[in-house]
């Protein structure tokens, strides 16, 4: 029997339409409208077409968007100097700059030099730690994104067997620590889960994957997840995003299909609620500093 779909773009669309009422609310209350600003470096195709589909969703909802485009040769300094200015505006309450970053600008001194109050993506040292230790300030989007994904579509995640796949600091990390997580009060989107996190030095990583009830796979390899390495029945899902000859292709090899009970499509699953939880970000950014 074919997975059921974790359909990412009908709940984004369901979620960004609540987001979008919520900021009409401020508006009618007389609050500047959340401004998301957004650097893109370079001329990476894959960067520009997440920026792009970042600036449009957030004009969608009626947030205040700019995108601030240098090219491949801005050096660090004059990256710092942008990244000042928009931290000290007071209509920016969240600053984006899109990774990879160029080789001669250190990505983590720039993630470091973004105010934590405008941390959007949840990049800055402070946000991390924050979020490790149970009181986030944001939650980082791709993995809010992910969890959302589950648990509005009614799977339960405490006490289940987890198994994410891959450890970058943009997904892998953080969403272990989400999954296995308390809920609290302060901490809501959390997971109560039995998490293991397997990479590229696991052993029988096959068997490792077969225990997960649910399979987060964020390697970065296409279908890299086949068939024997699913549990039957379990929610997969599939946060790579690939570009292989200008197609997106995701982690999950698509024979996947038949052994899963819930299985999350590339495009349109994670993807769209990545955007969804920016704009739920800079929204809560735009509360935080404004009120
Ligand atoms: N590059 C790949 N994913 C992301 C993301 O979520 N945020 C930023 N800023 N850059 C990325």
């Amino acid at each position: 029997m074919a997975a059921q779909r974790l359909d990412g773009k009908a709940l984004a669309a369901t979620m960004r339409s609540e987001i979008a009422a919520r900021v009409a609310e401020r508006a009618r209350a007389g609050k500047r409208a959340p401004g998301l600003a957004a650097v893109l470096v370079g001329e990476d195709p894959a960067s520009q077409q997440y920026v792009k589909n970042k600036h449009k969703a957030c004009q969608d909802a009626g947030l205040a968007t700019t995108v601030h485009r240098l090219s491949a040769s801005t050096t660090q300094a004059e990256l710092l100097e942008l990244v000042g200015r928009l931290n000290a505006d007071p209509a920016v309450h969240g600053i984006l700059v899109q990774l990879p970053l160029p080789k001669q600008i250190d990505d983590g001194a720039i993630i470091r030099a973004v105010s934590p109050n405008k941390d959007v993506d949840c990049f800055h040292p402070e946000n991390v730690g924050l979020l490790m230790t149970g009181y986030p300030r944001f939650y980082p989007c791709t993995p809010h994104g992910v969890l959302q994904l589950l648990t509005r579509n009614g799977i339960a995640l405490a006490g289940k067997e987890i198994v994410v796949l891959g450890r970058s600091n943009i997904v892998g990390k953080p969403v272990a620590v989400m999954l296995m997580q308390k809920a609290t009060a302060t901490n809501p989107a959390a997971g109560d889960a039995t998490v293991t996190v397997a990479h590229t030095r696991t052993k029988n990583l096959a068997d490792v994957c077969r225990r997960a009830d649910v399979l987060i796979a964020a390697a970065g390899v296409p279908g890299v997840i086949t068939p024997d390495m699913v549990k039957p029945g379990a929610a997969v899902v599939d946060v790579g995003t690939n570009n292989v000859d200008g197609r997106w292709l995701g982690d999950v090899h698509k024979d996947v299909e038949s052994v899963a009970g819930w299985l999350s499509p590339v495009p349109g699953g994670v993807g769209p609620m990545t955007i969804t939880m920016l704009l739920y970000n800079t929204l809560d950014a735009a509360k935080q500093i404004d009120g």
